[in-house]
Parts: C-alpha cells; sequence; structure tokens
C-alpha cells in the first residue's frame, strides 16, 4: 500500500486503535492540558499577557477624545519622527492618569511623557487600519484595531525614553511607523 494508491480495506477508520496510538493520543491530550493550565498560571504569576480591558468605540470618537486629551494637556511640541518638517505635542496626563494614544498611517499620535511610579491607563485605538503596538525595549504587544479602544494598565518603573514601533505590516510606510513615550 502507498499514499497514492487507494487503501487496500475500505472500511480503514472502523480498525480498532492500537494501543500505541491510544498512548500517544493521551500523552497529546495531557499535553494540551498542560498548556491550558499554564495559560492562566502565567496570567496571574508570570509577566505575559496584560490584564486589558477592551471596548467598542468609532474612530471619529476616538479622534475627538485624543484630541480633547491633548488640546487639554500638551506641555511642548517636537519634531515628529517620521516627519520632521511636522510638529508633534508632548502631552503630559493629568492626575488622573488617563492617557490617549492613537494609532494611524503612519505615526503614533501623540508623545506621551510619563512620571515613574505613577499608574496610568492608556486608551489604543487605531482610527484607519489595524495596527501594533510594541513598546521597546520592554516586552508588551498590543493589536490596536480601528473601533475597539484598549485600556491598558501600566506603572513605568523606570525613567529612559521608550520606543514604540508597529509591528503589523499596515502598508508602504509601516517601517516608520514610530512613536515615543517619555518617562521622568
Ligand atoms: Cu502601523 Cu505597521
Amino acid at each position: 500500500m502507498s499514499a497514492i494508491l487507494p487503501p487496500s480495506e475500505r472500511l480503514w477508520w472502523k480498525t480498532p486503535i492500537s494501543g500505541q496510538e491510544w498512548a500517544w493520543i493521551g500523552i497529546a491530550f495531557v499535553w494540551a492540558m498542560v498548556m491550558f493550565v499554564m495559560m492562566v498560571y502565567w496570567h496571574i504569576n508570570g509577566k505575559q499577557n496584560l490584564s486589558n480591558e477592551v471596548y467598542k468605540t468609532t474612530t471619529e470618537m476616538f479622534q475627538a477624545k485624543t484630541d480633547a486629551f491633548v488640546k487639554e494637556n500638551t506641555i511642548r511640541t517636537e519634531d515628529s519622527l517620521a516627519n520632521p518638517d511636522l510638529k508633534m505635542p508632548v502631552v503630559k496626563p493629568n492626575d488622573k492618569g488617563e492617557a490617549f494614544l492613537l494609532g494611524r498611517l503612519w505615526s503614533w499620535y501623540p508623545i506621551l511623557e510619563l512620571e515613574a511610579g505613577k499608574t496610568y491607563k492608556i486608551h489604543l485605538s487605531s482610527v484607519d487600519y489595524n495596527h501594533g503596538f510594541s513598546l521597546q525595549p520592554t516586552n508588551i504587544n498590543i493589536q490596536v484595531i480601528p473601533g475597539y479602544e484598549h485600556v491598558v494598565k501600566m506603572t513605568p518603573t523606570k525613567a529612559g525614553t521608550y520606543a514604540i514601533v508597529c509591528n503589523e505590516y499596515c502598508g508602504i510606510g509601516h517601517h516608520t511607523m514610530l512613536g515615543r513615550i517619555y518617562v521622568k
């Protein structure tokens, strides 16, 4: 019998499962269960899988909320990373710690300035296509999807300049889609 010819025994699926096969099915099942439990375990005890909240929104609504946040809390402007001719506002969230960060072709808007040790709620969304929020050099990775508002709780612990890169391919300018977060 070969893989090309039809099986000699037409009702091959009625052949009883051999002991060895049962053993492998058992091993695979146990391993799947171990990995399932590990997902929950790492969520609680590891540093993976942020406990995000996600809400439905619209691109217009999110744009408006971000604009209001920028208007209220801008402390200065800097040259944009993608286009030095453009100015990018640097925004410091107020005492409530609510911050808005918007992804679009091809930049992260605005630049955030945070304080080490304070807890923030970063609202993340896109106003055009799917983008990926990757915070360097930390291991934080979030899908940024238009129509959905992710609320990420963050407590920066170390001062420095953090880079945001887009890690979801979003067109010809994908590699220029950079952003910044300052922690003071
Ligand atoms: Cu945005 Cu890639």
